[in-house]
């Protein structure tokens, strides 16, 4: 599956997981990207015009979904869209994802899906005639989160290979950190440091993928000496509404132990002049707000990239 998108569906390119994505489409994509920041700031263009982009979001979603609608309306597509899919499409009467993926297919060109449950997104793309686009699978992946947050690295940095990688937080329940863990190994001499309180580390499956790349990995419950010599920190919350399908004393095991790993003006006084710390967002506590007006706090930018990596991966799936 590296170097091209999943063909599940009759050549249909779907984007399931980050695990799709090699070096070469990468550069090409984030080459497209910048073209696009360019787009942005002449207002937009009309190559999407006639297409027609359906956002299917079973969760909550503030920065992906408006992300994507914005990306589609900036090319001038179009957008159909439904926030809350749980409560507001045929699902409450029972419809399978399948049968409702068959039926948005017939109305869209292609369909940005976010679900609760780890593995929809490629129960979807098996089904589906247009594109499906994984916008978060349950506790799974995250793809396009891991893109943009990648760009941003590339975009702050000026570079990937050999860079030091703090991954903060709940490292078990996070989708973003499973597709950009599985991004990273496709550089060279990228050191990932996993700081996590043991409840919610790392999942196994992305340790054994990490270790069978060869990947330089450590593993620690210590966030201030971890951040010493790191490039990037990229921290996550506790992903409370997950724990109803873990037991209680895990979640309570790790919101006893959030105060440690937050990011605070006095641990950013442990990283390096040159380092970015960045968050997919929301945020919930584990970076105090004091710490948004140091330049290198680059989560808000981190966001903001979300709509050119969208836009030329929307350009490159619809054209
Ligand atoms: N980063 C992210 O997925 O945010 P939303 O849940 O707001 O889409």
């Amino acid at each position: 599956m590296p170097g091209s998108a999943a063909a599940t569906t009759s050549g249909v390119r779907h984007v399931v997981s980050a695990q799709q994505f090699d070096r070469a489409r990468l550069e090409a994509l984030f080459a497209a990207a910048r073209q696009m920041e360019g787009v942005l700031a002449a207002g937009g263009d009309d190559r999407l015009r006639g297409r027609l982009l359906a956002t299917l979001f079973y969760e909550p979603s503030t920065r992906t979904r408006l992300s994507f609608e914005s990306a589609m309306l900036r090319l001038g597509g179009q957008v159909i869209s439904t926030e809350n899919a749980r409560d507001f499409s045929s699902a409450i009467k029972g419809e399978s994802l399948e049968d409702s993926i068959r039926i948005v297919a017939g109305y869209a060109d292609a369909i940005v899906l976010r679900h609760p449950e780890e593995g929809a997104a490629a129960r979807a793309a098996a089904v589906a005639p247009v594109p499906v686009l994984n916008a978060g699978d349950g506790p799974g992946e995250h793809p396009t989160q891991s893109l943009l947050d990648l760009y941003t690295i590339e975009r702050e940095m000026g570079r990937i290979d050999g860079l030091r990688v703090v991954m903060v937080g709940d490292l078990a329940h996070g989708r973003t950190v499973h597709s950009l863990a599985r991004l990273l190994t496709v550089f060279e001499r990228v050191h990932l440091t996993l700081a996590a309180p043991a409840a919610v580390r790392m999942r196994a499956d992305v340790r054994a993928l990490l270790r069978a790349r060869g990947a330089e990995v450590t593993e620690t419950d210590d966030l201030r000496t971890a951040v010493a010599g790191a490039d990037v920190v990229y921290q996550t919350r506790l992903q409370r509404e997950r724990f109803a399908e873990s037991t209680g004393e895990e979640g309570e095991a790790a919101v006893g132990l959030a105060e440690r790993f937050r990011i605070t003006p006095e641990l950013m006084a442990r990283l390096g002049p040159r380092a970015i710390v960045l968050h997919p967002l929301p945020r919930v506590g584990e970076i105090d707000p004091a710490v948004d007006a140091d330049p290198r706090a680059a989560y808000f930018r981190q966001a903001r990239n979300g709509v050119a990596v969208r836009m030329a991966l929307l350009a490159e799936l619809l054209l």
